[in-house]
């Protein structure tokens, strides 16, 4: 079999996915006393006590298929954000609302822009269609550089992807910028604004709120994955105009999300308590961590997500760094496929999360003093 006849190029191009070790996995190798993830941006509060009942009765019902429309979902969400019902399209995430994204709007030739540090998913979508991406450089403050990329709109650009905030790098477009590029480009341009931290972001002033700024060409993405702590379920949403919706619908896997997911983000959206508590919960770890940086002269990216961007001299030091700690059972996660290569992003967890990071941290500043000590004492 010649795999190079059977695989299209664009296939053979992409690299599988490098899932961060499992707790389990982590356990088993290195035995650690304690365990910390803090490498998916997941929220480590878990989630909603509301889940499990609601998740427990759509169990009588997984003989049957799912409502391809998710119609109950569909109406609170569509409340809750101020829209119409025909206005949302739920599906197994917002990677698959990206891939769906991918399937409905491109044809031959046509290519998407966006930065070139930023959500790797949207790249991997892109890149199974075959779909070219152009990714204009961030700033020095890591940042989109909405100028460079309202520069860069050719008569083939399709859609500028933008995460707001960005992962990884916490970053944000702010007000002005948001409306410079809501305003500058083509209509026939889509502006992607993928919202997946909105929850620990919607307070800060400048920040935009995208559905302020709304555009027949605008389409929003949202997850349930972050604050709401169900990443395990695989659901998301878009937020568009329903003449986009529509046609979205036509390429959406027809059953998605599942049952189970559905009840859950239903239930999930009846905890308010929860979500402030998940905010409250970064905003507390977010202050922990810089004022620790700045104790211990760490160069990081200031963030208005629930993760932080550490940056290291080089590459080598970002896998030594995160091996390091992964043997002290903290899990973190290197963001070198995200085009960072000395740079690692750690989510803010806990306050017993955050105490592990920096008992860590520091018992690794140790063993490199004690160890550059002997080294020059056998010099
Ligand atoms: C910016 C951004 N968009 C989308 C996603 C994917 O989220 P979901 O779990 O809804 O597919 C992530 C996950 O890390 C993300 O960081």
């Amino acid at each position: 079999m010649d795999l190079k006849k059977i695989i299209p190029a664009n296939i053979q191009i992409l690299k599988p996915y490098v899932a961060g070790k499992t707790i389990t996995e982590v356990q088993k190798e290195f035995k650690p006393s304690r365990m910390s993830k803090l490498a998916s941006n997941e929220n480590r509060l878990g989630c909603s006590s509301l889940v499990s009942k609601a998740v427990l009765d759509s169990l009588s019902h997984l003989h049957d298929y799912p409502d391809p429309v998710a119609k109950k979902l569909r109406k609170k969400v569509a409340d809750m954000n101020g829209v119409e019902e025909n206005e949302i399209l739920l599906a197994a995430g917002s990677e698959s609302v990206i891939s769906i994204l991918c399937r409905t709007f491109f044809n031959d030739g046509e290519h998407a822009l966006t930065a070139n540090a930023t959500f790797v998913g949207f790249l991997v979508q892109a890149g199974v269609r075959g779909i070219s991406v152009h990714k204009i450089p961030i700033t020095n403050d890591y940042r989109f550089d909405i100028d460079a990329i309202l520069k860069a709109v050719r008569p083939e650009t399709k859609m500028v992807y933008i995460a707001n905030p960005n992962n990884p790098t916490g970053t944000y477009i702010n007000k002005n910028e948001y409306q410079r590029l809501v305003d500058s480009l083509p209509e026939d341009v889509l502006l992607i604004a993928d919202e997946a931290y909105f929850e620990f972001a919607e307070s800060v002033k400048d920040y935009p709120h995208a559905l302020d700024y709304r555009k027949d060409n605008v389409i929003i993405l949202r997850t349930f994955s972050k604050a709401y702590g169900l990443a395990g379920f695989r659901i998301g949403y878009a937020i568009a105009d329903n003449r986009l919706i529509k046609e979205m619908m036509k390429a959406k896997l027809t059953f998605e999300p599942t049952t189970p997911a559905q009840a859950a983000a239903f239930a999930a959206l009846d905890d308010q308590e929860f979500i402030n508590r998940s905010v409250q919960m970064v905003e507390n770890g977010r202050v922990r961590l810089y004022d620790f940086f700045q104790k211990h002269d760490v160069e990081y990216v200031p963030s208005i997500s629930n993760s932080v961007l550490m940056v290291l001299d080089n590459e080598e030091e970002a896998v030594d760094f995160t091996q390091a700690m992964l043997k002290q059972g903290v899990i973190l996660r290197r963001v070198n496929a995200f085009g960072l290569p000395n740079c690692v992003r750690i989510t803010i967890g806990t306050p017993q999360d955050m105490e592990h990071f920096e008992e860590s941290f520091l018992n690794i500043a140790e063993l490199k003093k004690q160890l550059k000590i002997s080294s020059e004492y056998y010099e």
